[in-house]
């Protein structure tokens, strides 16, 4: 299984976010950009490991680790039964970790570690996971030390909201903006080591430099009518806040 299309094919609407059209993009990006060593937090059904395994698999070379937690077990499909179906579960791994990404990401920094420094060991992160600032704002710190020079970090659901009130457990006063484009802007977008920064609907991805110190910075964005609403929706929350509501 080698192309979007076979990956769709098997992956039909399983479910848990990725459709056809963003598994072809998660595909694609993985084949062109050359990626061997990718890493997925949150795997649900297993949908976007299809689709970048098979974009590994059409390469001939890397594997995918993806993390979540245990009642990921428990979908129908699940990961695991896709992937078999597939034929791409030796390009996986699936880790279950009992409570978070997050501790699974400090025993790998751990791992990592060499005289003091952390040896970077991927160059693909995707992050699809909690979307919850708590949770994310961490995970990206801790996968930047885990991501290669000129590797990309991918966030999904950059204007997902925490509005219903069973959705997560997080503070009421937070449900009224997006975390992860929180996470995007005040994290990601602030930070000099990513020199190229790229916003494509609800996605954001970022390159590491290459460069220890980075000069120029390139922009992209794309799909103008969300990136508005969240803006918007954004001056919404600041000016409430303002007034201190
Ligand atoms: C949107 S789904 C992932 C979809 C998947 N990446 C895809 O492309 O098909 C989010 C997943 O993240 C998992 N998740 C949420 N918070 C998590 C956490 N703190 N640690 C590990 N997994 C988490 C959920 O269990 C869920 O399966």
């Amino acid at each position: 299984m080698t192309t979007p299309e076979d990956a769709r094919a098997v992956v039909g609407d399983a479910g848990g976010g990725t459709t056809p059209s963003r598994g072809e993009t998660l595909h694609r990006f993985v084949r062109t950009q050359g990626f061997t060593a990718c890493l997925e937090l949150g795997f649900a059904h297993g949908v976007g490991s299809v689709y970048i395994a098979s974009a590994l698999e059409a390469a001939g070379a890397g594997a995918l680790t993806s993390v979540d937690i245990p009642s990921a077990l428990n979908r129908t499909p699940s990961a695991t039964s896709l992937l078999a179906r597939a034929g791409l579960s030796h390009r996986v791994q699936l880790v279950i970790d009992p409570d978070s990404y997050v501790w699974w990401l400090r025993r790998r920094l751990r791992e990592q570690l060499r005289d003091g420094r952390v040896e970077p060991a991927y160059d693909f992160v995707f992050i699809d996971g909690a979307h919850t600032w708590d949770t994310d704002a961490l995970a990206f710190a801790l996968v930047d030390r885990l991501l290669k020079p000129g590797g990309w970090i991918l966030f999904d659901d950059l204007a997902w909201l925490p509005g219903d009130p069973n959705v997560s457990d997080v503070p009421d006063d937070t449900r009224s903006f997006p975390h992860v484009a929180e996470v995007w802007e005040l994290l990601v977008l602030t930070d000099p080591s990513y020199d190229e920064v790229r916003t494509n609907g609800s996605w954001g991805y970022a390159r590491k430099s290459l460069s220890t110190s980075p000069e120029v910075r390139t922009v992209v964005k794309t799909d103008l009518l969300i990136q508005l609403r969240q803006l918007a929706r954004m001056a919404r929350h600041r000016a409430r806040e303002a007034r201190g509501g």
